[in-house]
């Protein structure tokens, strides 16, 4: 990590290395094909293995290694403020459907754990959603009730294990935590070993949804399957056009080792500050300390200035922690659906074969679980009580939704429109380590100088659906605000929707 640049990397990934798996080079034939190698598709390969159905992971980077290998990896089923406005929304049946569906891919992944006997750190905790702020009491009270209400171990508390006090707090009891790499490599053996085949390095260009469908990838390699499920965080493949309801949201996260007895010993979120949350895992040998690990600060991909942000979140941590040796800083990025709830099922209206998993706006890990249990049942044909809940074709615009829906498409032209007017700034003026979108030959380029003091150019514009991307400059990477799209300083597609690379251009 130089100066400049802010981000160090995964504790998941340091600690969790794997080995290549190689990426499909010939035709092959499979029951299904799953485009994404993250929790939610390796859950589904997983499930599917063992349910006697041939799987292919095609995954464009590395397995577990995108926003899986990036998560702050809480198991629960409490998601920061989701039960009350539930059960205004989808009714009281609904809430409960949703607690009960979350809480069983929790249980269940505790028994593949267990019967696997995986060594992932798993530890059961409770989860808190607290607030510092005495005006939200209320709206903590109402949560509990109505988390309670569907079924959930809730109560309202005043007291945490939080080394500063709380107005109030949900806690729901007997949730998870665990290491989200050593979990999903260790699945990823055991599919293999039933049969299950991955490829890396495998980027999927082109779906036909026939009898059987086919899915085309870069190399010219194709999988023929009877199902396709599409589980690349961002929907890759958008008949229907659901893109038009997921909003992409940018979280950072700093970690470092605290003495064990500095653990409080839950795992916590907060609505306030911009979002602030709170967990622990094992760390080193000797037991005398767990590593910290802390996640806020979200915003929109390709807005603002990153390496402020970074620099909020670790005053915090000292402020609040001040043993944390701080050692790690990442980011994560997640999907929020205009209606909270994640959208897993059929990819369309008039899908058959196709489906995909999306939205699962920072509960990821629960929600990849049950997003695998759930898939598994449609293509195989079981009932799954919970399946109308989670129809990603339940999206239609809502009287109830459409003030979200239209905030989304109104930040989207914004940026469509507005990004294009911003001012130019001289490339001479860049310094090492910085980017900027400069106008040229009618067009924007996305110019970044490395810290050699060499100019790298491609277009600004993302090959997804067209908006400008901007520089994050603690990351180094460039992000489109649009739909979160995120490519590296020689415009190499790091995190879709976007599947094809930023062009090269000469300055
Ligand atoms: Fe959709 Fe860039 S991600 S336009």
């Amino acid at each position: 990590m130089t100066e400049k640049q802010q981000v160090s990397g995964s504790y998941w990934l340091e600690t969790a290395p794997d080995g290549r798996h190689a990426p499909l080079t010939e035709d092959i034939e499979a029951d299904v094909a799953v485009i994404g190698g993250g929790i939610a598709g390796l859950c589904t390969a997983w499930e599917l293995t063992r349910a006697g159905r041939s799987v292919a992971v095609l995954e464009a980077g590395r397995i577990a290694a995108g926003v899986t290998g990036h998560t702050t990896a809480k198991i629960t089923a409490l998601h920061t403020l989701i039960y009350d406005k539930l059960r205004r929304t989808r009714g009281s049946e609904g809430a409960r459907l949703y607690a009960r569906s979350q809480s069983e891919a929790i249980e269940h992944t505790a028994e593949v754990v267990a019967e696997l006997g995986i060594d992932c750190d798993w530890e059961r905790r409770s989860a808190y959603t607290f607030v510092r702020d005495t005006s939200r009491v209320d709206e903590l009270r109402a949560e509990a009730e109505a988390a309670r209400e569907a079924g959930l171990p809730a109560s309202f508390v005043t007291e945490t294990g939080l080394p500063f006090p709380v107005a109030g707090a949900v806690e729901v009891t007997g949730q998870a935590q665990f290491h989200p790499r050593k979990y999903l490599l260790a699945l990823t053996r055991d599919l293999i070993a039933r049969g299950g085949r991955v490829f890396e390095d495998t980027t999927v260009l082109g779906l036909d949804e026939g009898e059987p469908c086919r899915v085309a990838t870069a190399t010219g390699a194709t999988v023929t399957a009877r199902d396709v499920v599409v589980a690349t965080h961002y929907p890759i493949f958008d008949r229907a056009l659901l893109f038009t309801r997921l909003s992409p949201r940018r979280e950072l996260v700093v970690a470092g080792p605290i003495p064990a007895d500095r653990d409080p010993g839950g795992m916590y979120i907060t609505p306030d500050e911009n979002t602030r949350s709170v967990r622990t895992a094992p760390y080193g040998e000797d037991g005398t300390r767990r590593l910290l690990v802390i996640t806020g600060e979200h915003f929109t991909p390709g807005t603002g200035d990153t390496r402020s942000r970074f620099e909020r979140l670790s005053a915090w941590a000292r402020e609040h922690f001040p043993e944390v040796d701080l050692t790690h800083s990442w980011a994560t990025q997640d999907n929020d659906p205009t209606d909270t709830v994640p959208l897993v099922g059929p990819l369309h209206q008039g899908a058959r074969h196709a489906y995909v998993a999306t939205g699962f706006a920072g509960w990821g890990m629960s929600g990849g679980m049950m997003a695998g249990r759930l898939l598994t049942a449609q293509i195989t044909g079981e009932e799954c009580e919970w399946s109308g809940l989670y129809d990603p074709r339940r999206l239609r615009p809502a009287v109830r939704e459409a003030p979200s829906f239209l905030a989304t498409q109104a930040k989207v032209a914004k940026h469509f429109v507005g990004d294009r007017l911003r001012p130019s700034p001289p490339v001479e003026a860049l310094p090492p380590g910085e980017g900027a979108v400069v106008r040229a030959g009618g067009g924007r380029l996305a110019v970044y100088r490395d810290d050699d003091g060499t100019l790298h150019a491609v277009s600004a514009r993302c090959t997804h659906l067209g908006c400008l991307v901007d520089f994050n400059a603690a990351e180094r990477a460039w992000e489109c605000p649009c739909h979160g799209s995120r490519f590296d300083t020689d415009g190499k597609v790091i995190q879709g929707p976007a599947t094809r690379p930023l062009e090269q251009r000469d300055i």
